[in-house]
Protein backbone atom coordinates (compact mmCIF):
# COMPACT_ATOMS: atom_id res chain seq x y z
CA UNK A 1 0.00 0.00 0.00
CA UNK A 2 0.92 3.53 -0.84
CA UNK A 3 -0.44 6.95 0.88
CA UNK A 4 -0.71 10.22 -0.22
CA UNK A 5 -1.37 13.44 1.88
CA UNK A 6 -3.55 16.07 0.62
CA UNK A 7 -1.85 19.50 0.24
CA UNK A 8 -3.17 21.79 2.17
CA UNK A 9 -4.84 19.66 5.04
CA UNK A 10 -6.11 19.95 8.67
CA UNK A 11 -5.92 23.54 10.45
CA UNK A 12 -6.99 27.11 8.71
CA UNK A 13 -6.39 30.37 10.34
CA UNK A 14 -9.52 30.77 11.81
CA UNK A 15 -9.28 27.00 13.72
CA UNK A 16 -5.05 27.75 14.72
CA UNK A 17 -6.61 31.08 15.77
CA UNK A 18 -9.28 30.20 17.97
CA UNK A 19 -7.42 27.37 19.72
CA UNK A 20 -4.51 29.81 20.46
CA UNK A 21 -7.07 32.32 21.80
CA UNK A 22 -7.91 29.73 24.22
CA UNK A 23 -4.86 28.77 25.52
CA UNK A 24 -3.44 32.57 25.78
CA UNK A 25 -6.82 33.09 27.58
CA UNK A 26 -5.87 29.79 29.88
CA UNK A 27 -2.07 31.49 30.52
CA UNK A 28 -2.83 34.98 30.96
CA UNK A 29 -6.16 34.25 33.17
CA UNK A 30 -5.61 31.20 35.01
CA UNK A 31 -8.74 28.34 34.65
CA UNK A 32 -11.33 28.19 34.45
CA UNK A 33 -11.67 29.59 31.01
CA UNK A 34 -15.16 29.02 29.96
CA UNK A 35 -16.10 28.81 26.40
CA UNK A 36 -19.13 28.52 24.51
CA UNK A 37 -19.78 25.72 22.36
CA UNK A 38 -17.05 23.63 21.20
CA UNK A 39 -14.13 26.01 20.27
CA UNK A 40 -13.98 24.11 16.83
CA UNK A 41 -15.31 20.75 15.71
CA UNK A 42 -12.88 18.13 16.75
CA UNK A 43 -12.79 16.17 20.25
CA UNK A 44 -9.24 16.04 20.16
CA UNK A 45 -8.54 19.42 20.32
CA UNK A 46 -11.83 19.86 22.79
CA UNK A 47 -10.28 17.16 25.19
CA UNK A 48 -7.13 18.82 25.11
CA UNK A 49 -8.20 22.28 26.21
CA UNK A 50 -10.50 20.66 28.80
CA UNK A 51 -7.29 19.17 30.49
CA UNK A 52 -6.12 22.17 30.33
CA UNK A 53 -8.67 24.03 32.12
CA UNK A 54 -11.23 25.00 29.22
CA UNK A 55 -14.75 24.91 30.59
CA UNK A 56 -16.76 23.99 27.37
CA UNK A 57 -20.95 25.13 27.64
CA UNK A 58 -23.83 25.55 25.63
CA UNK A 59 -25.32 28.46 27.25
CA UNK A 60 -24.07 31.62 29.10
CA UNK A 61 -26.64 31.13 31.83
CA UNK A 62 -24.08 28.29 32.88
CA UNK A 63 -21.44 30.56 33.50
CA UNK A 64 -20.59 32.28 36.56
CA UNK A 65 -21.15 36.23 36.48
CA UNK A 66 -17.65 37.89 35.84
CA UNK A 67 -15.93 35.50 34.34
CA UNK A 68 -14.30 34.95 30.90
CA UNK A 69 -15.41 33.61 28.00
CA UNK A 70 -14.39 32.31 24.82
CA UNK A 71 -17.13 32.40 21.70
CA UNK A 72 -16.18 29.93 19.29
CA UNK A 73 -14.35 30.07 16.07
CA UNK A 74 -17.99 29.41 14.56
CA UNK A 75 -19.54 33.06 15.74
CA UNK A 76 -22.65 33.93 18.01
CA UNK A 77 -25.85 36.09 17.50
CA UNK A 78 -26.31 39.47 18.40
CA UNK A 79 -28.64 38.01 21.57
CA UNK A 80 -25.60 35.98 22.71
CA UNK A 81 -22.97 39.28 23.03
CA UNK A 82 -25.76 41.19 24.26
CA UNK A 83 -26.77 38.00 27.53
CA UNK A 84 -22.94 38.24 27.86
CA UNK A 85 -22.53 42.02 28.46
CA UNK A 86 -25.47 41.43 30.92
CA UNK A 87 -24.14 38.57 32.53
CA UNK A 88 -21.11 40.75 33.15
CA UNK A 89 -18.70 38.50 31.54
CA UNK A 90 -15.34 39.50 30.31
CA UNK A 91 -15.57 38.45 26.68
CA UNK A 92 -12.62 36.78 24.27
CA UNK A 93 -14.38 36.06 20.57
CA UNK A 94 -12.49 33.50 18.88
CA UNK A 95 -14.65 34.06 15.73
CA UNK A 96 -13.23 33.42 12.70
CA UNK A 97 -12.76 36.91 10.97
CA UNK A 98 -13.85 35.66 7.55
CA UNK A 99 -17.22 34.47 9.48
CA UNK A 100 -17.33 37.79 11.26
CA UNK A 101 -17.25 39.25 7.13
CA UNK A 102 -19.96 37.67 6.55
CA UNK A 103 -21.48 38.67 10.08
CA UNK A 104 -20.63 42.67 8.64
CA UNK A 105 -22.34 41.28 5.20
CA UNK A 106 -26.15 40.69 6.70
CA UNK A 107 -25.74 43.59 9.01
CA UNK A 108 -25.00 46.04 6.24
CA UNK A 109 -27.27 44.93 3.51
CA UNK A 110 -30.15 44.15 5.90
CA UNK A 111 -29.88 47.91 6.89
CA UNK A 112 -29.58 49.26 3.43
CA UNK A 113 -33.08 47.59 3.37
CA UNK A 114 -32.59 43.56 1.74
CA UNK A 115 -33.79 40.64 2.48
CA UNK A 116 -31.24 38.41 3.38
CA UNK A 117 -31.15 34.40 1.98
CA UNK A 118 -28.25 32.17 3.98
CA UNK A 119 -27.48 29.29 2.17
CA UNK A 120 -26.22 26.94 4.80
CA UNK A 121 -26.72 23.65 6.83
CA UNK A 122 -29.91 24.49 9.76
CA UNK A 123 -29.15 23.23 13.02
CA UNK A 124 -24.70 24.57 12.60
CA UNK A 125 -23.83 27.24 15.03
CA UNK A 126 -22.30 29.07 12.38
CA UNK A 127 -25.62 29.32 10.67
CA UNK A 128 -27.14 30.14 13.64
CA UNK A 129 -24.90 32.65 14.60
CA UNK A 130 -25.27 34.46 10.84
CA UNK A 131 -28.74 34.55 10.88
CA UNK A 132 -28.35 36.11 14.83
CA UNK A 133 -27.04 38.97 13.29
CA UNK A 134 -30.58 40.27 12.28
CA UNK A 135 -33.88 40.61 14.25
CA UNK A 136 -35.97 39.78 11.18
CA UNK A 137 -35.94 38.87 7.57
CA UNK A 138 -33.24 36.40 6.46
CA UNK A 139 -34.50 32.94 5.48
CA UNK A 140 -32.29 29.46 5.51
CA UNK A 141 -31.98 27.32 2.41
CA UNK A 142 -30.14 24.10 1.98
CA UNK A 143 -31.07 22.41 -0.68
CA UNK A 144 -32.25 23.71 -4.88
CA UNK A 145 -36.24 22.03 -3.28
CA UNK A 146 -36.24 24.90 -0.79
CA UNK A 147 -34.97 27.72 -3.29
CA UNK A 148 -38.43 26.11 -4.98
CA UNK A 149 -40.01 26.23 -1.86
CA UNK A 150 -39.67 30.27 -1.28
CA UNK A 151 -42.10 32.17 -1.51
CA UNK A 152 -40.99 35.68 -0.85
CA UNK A 153 -43.19 39.18 -2.31
CA UNK A 154 -42.53 40.54 -5.51
CA UNK A 155 -40.49 43.52 -5.15
CA UNK A 156 -38.48 42.96 -2.21
CA UNK A 157 -34.73 43.58 -2.90
CA UNK A 158 -32.74 40.49 -1.57
CA UNK A 159 -29.14 39.28 -1.00
CA UNK A 160 -27.25 36.03 -0.81
CA UNK A 161 -24.87 35.01 2.09
CA UNK A 162 -23.52 31.39 2.64
CA UNK A 163 -21.87 29.52 5.05
CA UNK A 164 -18.31 29.61 5.13
CA UNK A 165 -17.53 25.39 5.07
CA UNK A 166 -20.04 24.52 2.74
CA UNK A 167 -19.54 22.12 -0.32
CA UNK A 168 -18.39 24.81 -3.58
CA UNK A 169 -20.05 22.89 -6.09
CA UNK A 170 -23.16 22.34 -4.47
CA UNK A 171 -23.29 25.77 -2.87
CA UNK A 172 -22.86 27.14 -6.89
CA UNK A 173 -25.67 25.19 -7.67
CA UNK A 174 -28.21 26.45 -4.97
CA UNK A 175 -27.07 30.33 -5.81
CA UNK A 176 -27.51 29.42 -9.59
CA UNK A 177 -31.45 28.28 -8.96
CA UNK A 178 -31.94 31.35 -6.37
CA UNK A 179 -30.53 33.56 -9.54
CA UNK A 180 -33.09 31.87 -11.98
CA UNK A 181 -35.62 32.68 -9.55
CA UNK A 182 -34.56 36.25 -8.05
CA UNK A 183 -32.29 37.28 -11.16
CA UNK A 184 -31.87 40.42 -8.54
CA UNK A 185 -30.75 39.37 -5.72
CA UNK A 186 -26.95 40.52 -4.70
CA UNK A 187 -24.38 38.45 -4.11
CA UNK A 188 -21.52 38.91 -1.61
CA UNK A 189 -18.41 40.81 -3.86
CA UNK A 190 -16.03 38.02 -2.48
CA UNK A 191 -16.86 34.13 -2.27
CA UNK A 192 -18.17 33.57 1.33
CA UNK A 193 -17.02 30.05 1.33
CA UNK A 194 -13.18 30.59 2.32
CA UNK A 195 -9.95 29.83 1.08
CA UNK A 196 -9.68 27.22 3.24
CA UNK A 197 -12.56 25.16 2.71
CA UNK A 198 -12.10 25.83 -1.34
CA UNK A 199 -8.39 24.89 -0.88
CA UNK A 200 -9.15 21.39 0.75
CA UNK A 201 -11.89 20.70 -1.50
CA UNK A 202 -9.46 21.52 -4.86
CA UNK A 203 -6.68 19.37 -2.84
CA UNK A 204 -9.58 16.05 -2.29
CA UNK A 205 -10.37 16.46 -6.09
CA UNK A 206 -6.91 16.33 -7.14
CA UNK A 207 -6.04 13.36 -5.22
CA UNK A 208 -8.70 11.32 -5.33
CA UNK A 209 -8.69 10.24 -9.01
CA UNK A 210 -5.07 9.11 -8.39
CA UNK A 211 -6.55 7.04 -5.17
CA UNK A 212 -8.87 3.73 -3.92
CA UNK A 213 -9.67 5.06 -0.80
CA UNK A 214 -9.99 8.51 0.66
CA UNK A 215 -9.52 8.94 4.67
CA UNK A 216 -10.78 12.22 5.85
CA UNK A 217 -9.53 12.99 9.56
CA UNK A 218 -11.79 15.14 11.07
CA UNK A 219 -15.07 15.09 13.51
CA UNK A 220 -18.40 13.71 12.88
CA UNK A 221 -20.00 17.34 13.71
CA UNK A 222 -17.38 19.41 11.34
CA UNK A 223 -18.78 20.48 8.24
CA UNK A 224 -16.11 21.43 6.21
CA UNK A 225 -14.77 17.29 7.09
CA UNK A 226 -18.08 15.99 5.82
CA UNK A 227 -17.94 18.00 2.84
CA UNK A 228 -14.07 16.61 1.98
CA UNK A 229 -15.57 13.02 2.60
CA UNK A 230 -18.67 14.02 -0.12
CA UNK A 231 -16.50 15.66 -2.59
CA UNK A 232 -14.09 12.24 -2.95
CA UNK A 233 -17.54 10.19 -3.15
CA UNK A 234 -19.32 12.81 -5.32
CA UNK A 235 -16.12 11.42 -8.02
CA UNK A 236 -16.95 8.03 -7.73
CA UNK A 237 -13.57 6.98 -4.77
CA UNK A 238 -15.08 5.46 -1.53
CA UNK A 239 -14.07 7.89 1.77
CA UNK A 240 -14.65 7.50 4.90
CA UNK A 241 -14.88 10.36 7.47
CA UNK A 242 -12.18 8.57 10.87
CA UNK A 243 -11.74 10.73 14.34
CA UNK A 244 -8.28 9.40 14.18
CA UNK A 245 -6.28 6.05 13.85
CA UNK A 246 -8.50 3.90 16.09
CA UNK A 247 -11.38 4.26 14.07
CA UNK A 248 -9.54 2.74 11.24
CA UNK A 249 -10.58 -1.08 10.35
CA UNK A 250 -8.25 -3.39 8.60
CA UNK A 251 -10.70 -4.82 6.28
CA UNK A 252 -11.44 -1.50 4.55
CA UNK A 253 -7.50 -2.06 2.98
CA UNK A 254 -8.35 -5.17 1.32
CA UNK A 255 -7.33 -4.92 -2.39
CA UNK A 256 -6.38 -0.97 -1.62
CA UNK A 257 -3.07 -0.22 -3.11
CA UNK A 258 -3.06 3.26 -2.85
CA UNK A 259 -5.05 5.52 0.10
CA UNK A 260 -5.79 9.58 -0.17
CA UNK A 261 -5.18 11.30 3.49
CA UNK A 262 -6.42 14.77 3.75
CA UNK A 263 -7.99 16.39 7.35
CA UNK A 264 -10.49 18.87 8.03
CA UNK A 265 -9.43 22.20 9.11
CA UNK A 266 -10.44 21.63 12.68
CA UNK A 267 -7.96 18.31 13.00
CA UNK A 268 -4.62 18.67 14.14
CA UNK A 269 -1.71 16.78 12.12
CA UNK A 270 -0.90 14.49 14.91
CA UNK A 271 -3.72 12.77 14.52
CA UNK A 272 -2.92 12.12 10.38
CA UNK A 273 0.47 11.37 11.65
CA UNK A 274 -1.12 8.76 14.15
CA UNK A 275 -2.58 7.53 10.96
CA UNK A 276 -0.10 7.50 8.77
CA UNK A 277 1.48 4.93 11.80
CA UNK A 278 -1.16 2.90 12.20
CA UNK A 279 -1.31 2.37 8.18
CA UNK A 280 2.60 1.60 8.21
CA UNK A 281 1.57 -1.15 10.90
CA UNK A 282 -0.56 -2.65 8.55
CA UNK A 283 1.90 -2.74 5.57
CA UNK A 284 1.87 1.08 3.54
CA UNK A 285 5.34 1.02 2.53
CA UNK A 286 5.09 4.66 1.33
CA UNK A 287 3.92 7.93 2.15
CA UNK A 288 4.19 11.27 -0.02
CA UNK A 289 3.27 14.54 0.40
CA UNK A 290 1.17 15.37 -2.95
CA UNK A 291 1.66 18.81 -4.62
CA UNK A 292 -0.67 21.40 -3.83
CA UNK A 293 -1.52 25.18 -2.74
CA UNK A 294 1.17 26.52 -0.01
CA UNK A 295 -0.77 28.45 2.75
CA UNK A 296 0.51 31.68 4.70
CA UNK A 297 -2.51 33.31 6.61
CA UNK A 298 -2.74 34.14 9.85
CA UNK A 299 -4.92 36.28 11.82
CA UNK A 300 -4.16 38.71 14.55
CA UNK A 301 -5.16 37.86 18.38
CA UNK A 302 -7.80 39.63 19.82
CA UNK A 303 -6.93 42.83 22.01
CA UNK A 304 -6.16 42.02 25.51
CA UNK A 305 -4.41 38.72 24.10
CA UNK A 306 -0.91 38.15 22.79
CA UNK A 307 -0.02 35.33 20.51
CA UNK A 308 2.45 33.05 22.06
CA UNK A 309 6.38 32.54 20.64
CA UNK A 310 6.82 29.68 18.97
FE1 LIG B 1 -12.38 30.38 9.15
FE2 LIG B 1 -12.66 28.93 6.99
FE3 LIG B 1 -11.30 28.02 8.98
S1 LIG B 1 -14.17 30.27 7.90
S2 LIG B 1 -12.33 28.84 10.75
S3 LIG B 1 -10.75 29.83 7.76
S4 LIG B 1 -12.64 26.82 7.71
Amino acid sequence: MEISLAQPRGFCAGVDRAIEIVERALQQFGSPIYVKHEIVHNKTVVEDLRGKGAIFVDELEDVPTGSTVVFSAHGVSQDVRTQAESLGLKVFDATCPLVTKVHVEVSKMRAQGCEIIMIGHEGHPEVEGTMGQVKDGIYLVETEEDVAKLNIAAGTQLALVTQTTLSVDDASKVITALKAKFPDIREPKKADICYATQNRQDAVKFMARQVDLVLVVGSPSSSNSNRLREVAEKLGVPAKLIENADSLERDWFDGVKHIGLTAGASAPEHLVQGVVKRLKEWGALSVRNMEGVEENIAFPMPKGLVRSEV
